[in-house]
């Protein structure tokens, strides 16, 4: 069979990143990142879609001179539809739909989850996911228990009635005064702290399902109250708040997919999205497999966070169905699953 050269793009939120795959081989994927946000602790729609109406241009063609393709070369393009800002998922869809109109090739549209998820089907040198396999998709908006019956046979089993497990992160770092996104901060500030110092409540939902604004008041409520006995509470103990706040969110986490892997008596696990890069989620899900004996899928950094690469896999698998859609796709800003 000839080879299948795809472009993609992903521009749901405040990344904008284009990839360029081989078949199911990553050739290139660029990301450029919006540092505009973060004076203002959280995305701010019309700016991210300025941002990405000035990225997607230079990401495009960095992405093409990476892989070393021509666009002539293209087979289709493929593009993020939704969930995301819509301001956003307009850049993207439109300039997908006059590249591929341009070149006169087939126009695929990939779910943004499903892009996560399918990440792990990228070549690479460990063996991908069997299925039927359970995955934790767990990013700035969404957290979701998924068996994955195959590529794009998902059931979502479980999933927030609130909160992000991200958007947990993000909540905690901003009331420790940390920088927006601020996940990655907490990650790294929890390394050096003990987990086991605070408790916070978690919450009891029940099934497979998730809640976590009840964590964020729990940890709110217990900062003031320490705060009026400290006012320096925070610096002296922020290394043992961020790791013992990150462990809640971890239990909460694992609690669910471990019952849900014994239910289903499913032993292949898989973590998607921007949380899957959070180093104490790794390292529990490595002990979870020792002690119930998991094989675990973990993505790279860079496959973890929004990137495009993960859309052109679901893309190419698309492209194998010859599943592709017209010139007159919308965006979607609400999860379709
Ligand atoms: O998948 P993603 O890049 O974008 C969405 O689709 O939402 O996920 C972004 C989320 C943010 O909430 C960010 O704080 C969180 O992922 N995140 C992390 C880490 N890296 C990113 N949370 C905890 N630990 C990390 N290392
Ligand atoms: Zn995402």
């Amino acid at each position: 069979m000839e080879d299948i050269y795809l472009l993609a793009i992903e521009s749901s939120c405040d990344d904008t990143s284009a990839a360029v795959l081989k078949n199911n081989e990553l050739l290139s994927n660029v990301i450029a990142s919006q540092a505009v946000h973060a004076q203002y602790g959280g995305v701010v729609p019309e700016l991210a879609s300025r941002a990405h109406q000035q990225n997607i241009i230079p990401v495009v063609t960095a992405a093409l001179q990476d892989a070393h393709i021509d666009k002539s070369q293209l087979s289709a393009v493929a593009f993020t539809r939704g969930p995301g800002l819509l301001g956003s998922l307009l850049v993207g869809v439109s300039f997908a739909k006059a590249f591929a109109y341009a070149l006169d090739i087939p126009l695929i549209e990939v779910d943004h989850l499903q892009g996560h998820i399918l990440s792990h089907f990228i070549k690479k040198d460990t063996p991908a996911p069997k299925f039927p396999f359970l995955c934790l998709c767990v990013s700035g908006g969404h957290t979701q228990i998924l068996k994955v019956n195959d590529f794009f046979n998902m059931e979502v089993i479980g999933t927030t009635i609130d909160d992000a497990a991200g958007e947990a992160f993000d909540k905690i770092a901003k009331i420790l005064g940390l920088p927006y996104p601020g996940g990655p901060y907490v990650d790294k500030l929890a390394k050096d702290g003990n987990p086991d110092t605070f408790r916070f409540s978690k919450a009891n939902i029940p099934g497979y399902n998730y809640s976590f604004s009840g964590l964020k008041t729990s940890f709110l409520y217990f900062l003031r109250d320490r705060l009026a006995e400290d006012e320096h509470f925070i610096e002296h103990h922020l290394n043992d708040l961020c790791a013992s706040a990150q462990k809640a969110i971890i239990d909460s986490l694992t609690k669910k997919l471990i019952l849900a892997a014994k239910h289903l008596n499913i032993k292949e696990i898989a973590i998607a999205g921007g949380v899957s890069a959070n180093h104490g989620l790794q390292e529990e899900l490595l002990r979870l497999a020792k002690q119930y004996g998991w094989h675990v899928h973990i993505p790279t950094l860079k496959l973890s966070t929004d990137n495009a690469a993960m859309i052109g896999i679901a893309g190419y698998y698309k492209f194998l169905r010859h599943d592709f859609c017209g010139i007159d796709a919308i965006p979607y800003t609400n999860s379709q699953h």
